[in-house]
Formats: C-alpha cells, sequence, structure tokens
C-alpha cells in the first residue's frame, strides 16, 4: 500500500474515530482522489488540515466517503416477503418486535419498516442508526424530495406523508416509535435480542475480514430465530458459519 496513504488512513482515524483499513482500499482511494480533484486539494495532508479546520467540509467529505443514496421501498421483493411472511407470524406470536435498521442513512429503511408494521397493525420499536449525522439530520427532519420517494406506493404516500413545498413529510406518527442514533458498527456495541436486523447497502464497502467480524456481531445481537436482512449485492454465500439460514431473497434466520 502507499504510504502517504497509511500515514492519511492514521491521521483520519485520530480526527474522526473511522478507521478505514476496515473498507475495501481502491474503492476508498478513489473516491477520496475524486473528491481533492473536485476541490483542488493537493496532498493528504492538506486533506487532513481542511479536516480540522472547517467542520462544514469535514461533515461534507464523511457524508461524501460514507455514500449515503437510499430510498423507501428499496429492492421492493425483500419488503413483500417482510409483509407476507414474517409480520403475520409476529401478529401471530403477539410480539412488539424490536427492530435495528444499522447504517440507516437518510431513514427511508427505518420509516419503510414503520410503514409496513403500522399497516400490520403491529406495536413496534425501531432502533436506526448510522455513522454519518448529516444522513441523521434528514432522517429525523423525516423530509424528502421526491426521487428519494420513487419506491412508494401512491396510496402509501398518500396516507403517511404530507406534501410541503421541498417535499413530502412523514407523519409524526411514524416517527414515534422510531430513535434515530449515531452509531459506528466498527467500534460501538451492539445491542442485543433484536427480533430483525437490517444492516443493506453498507458491506459492500467494508473488507471481506471485517464484512464477517460484523455478520458474527449481527448474529449475536438477534433472538433465537430473529432475522437478518441484507442488501441484494450481499448475500451470503455461507450462512450457517454464522448460525444462520437463508428463508428468503435476503433474508436469514438464526437458527433455533
Ligand atoms: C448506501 S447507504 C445504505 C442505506 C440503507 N441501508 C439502504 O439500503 O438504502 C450506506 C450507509 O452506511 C453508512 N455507514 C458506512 N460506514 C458506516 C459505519 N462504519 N458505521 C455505521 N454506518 C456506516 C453510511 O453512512 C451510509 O448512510
Amino acid at each position: 500500500m502507499d504510504l502517504a496513504y497509511a500515514a492519511f488512513q492514521r491521521a483520519f482515524q485520530q480526527e474522526t474515530g473511522l478507521d478505514l483499513t476496515s473498507y475495501k482500499q481502491r474503492q476508498m482511494q478513489r473516491r477520496i482522489d475524486q473528491w481533492m480533484n473536485r476541490y483542488g486539494v493537493q496532498s493528504y495532508n492538506d486533506l487532513i488540515k481542511l479536516i480540522q479546520e472547517d467542520p462544514e467540509k469535514r461533515e461534507e467529505f464523511l457524508g461524501y466517503l460514507t455514500i449515503n443514496t437510499s430510498q423507501f421501498f428499496r429492492d421492493k421483493r425483500v419488503f413483500d416477503n417482510i409483509q407476507n411472511m414474517i409480520l403475520p407470524e409476529w401478529k401471530k406470536q403477539g410480539i412488539t418486535p424490536r427492530i435495528w435498521s444499522a447504517g440507516t442513512s437518510i431513514g427511508a429503511e427505518a420509516y419503510t419498516m414503520a410503514i409496513l408494521l403500522q399497516e400490520a397493525k403491529l406495536n413496534y420499536s425501531i432502533l436506526a442508526t448510522d455513522i454519518d449525522e448529516g444522513a441523521l439530520q434528514q432522517a429525523r427532519s423525516g423530509l424528502y424530495r421526491e426521487h428519494q420517494l420513487q419506491g412508494i406506493p401512491p396510496g402509501i404516500l398518500k396516507v403517511y406523508f404530507t406534501e410541503e413545498a421541498e417535499g413530502y413529510r412523514v407523519l409524526p406518527s411514524l416517527q414515534r416509535g422510531i430513535t434515530f442514533r449515531r452509531h459506528n458498527l466498527l467500534e460501538d456495541p451492539f445491542g442485543r435480542a433484536f427480533d430483525m436486523i437490517l444492516c443493506r447497502n453498507v458491506f459492500i464497502y467494508f473488507t471481506w475480514e471485517t464484512q464477517e467480524r460484523l455478520l458474527q456481531d449481527f448474529a449475536r445481537a438477534l433472538r433465537r430465530e430473529g432475522y437478518f436482512v441484507s442488501g441484494s449485492a450481499e448475500q451470503m454465500t455461507d450462512p450457517g458459519k454464522f448460525g444462520l439460514k437463508r428463508v428468503a431473497h435476503c433474508i436469514y434466520q438464526l437458527e433455533k
């Protein structure tokens, strides 16, 4: 690895707490170089200085690095399976599911779950976490632009959102039951006994060793027979290694 980049990784971690060595190197370095070109930043040292001196640029850079694109009902097949297979089972069992949307970004995933749970008339609590404060701010505000709402069935949009000048805002009743919190998957402790954990389109950026470690941690954070939901580019080849079995597209269940 190039020495200047290795030194940058150390300085960056000291400055922001984010361990870049856990992310795929080529992809990450390419993104950093692109950003430096865009803003005419000449060296990694200058980039560290910029992050230290300009809080706004620091947040912008962090947001850019962690790529927070998301959408409501992203990969609809997954949410159809949750709706048709898992929610009726929870309802029959009379449980109030505890759900964790890990790497929730702007909150679209957490609100999508809340919509499905309300439609199924289930009580719930959702913990929605991300490392990116900017994304979490939008999640808490609940205000979205049209392109982020493309996957939403029109009937659902009418019931759960109000139209405003800048876009659509989720109803306060949808926000109740969701806690948005900053959490770094690489170093903060995980909760326990979740009925479902969704971690989608987050793993693709991590090295394989980091992915394995996180999958072990996620499996430990589930209750028995709890569900882990991955992104479609992150499906597991050997879920048994983590005590999981595949039950549907992108959905895995912790074995008894
Ligand atoms: C592409 S978005 C995925 C959003 C949503 N899960 C979805 O599938 O639409 C990836 C998210 O992972 C978050 N992320 C990246 N590294 C993280 C880390 N170490 N801890 C927590 N979140 C992280 C990013 O901030 C970003 O919001």
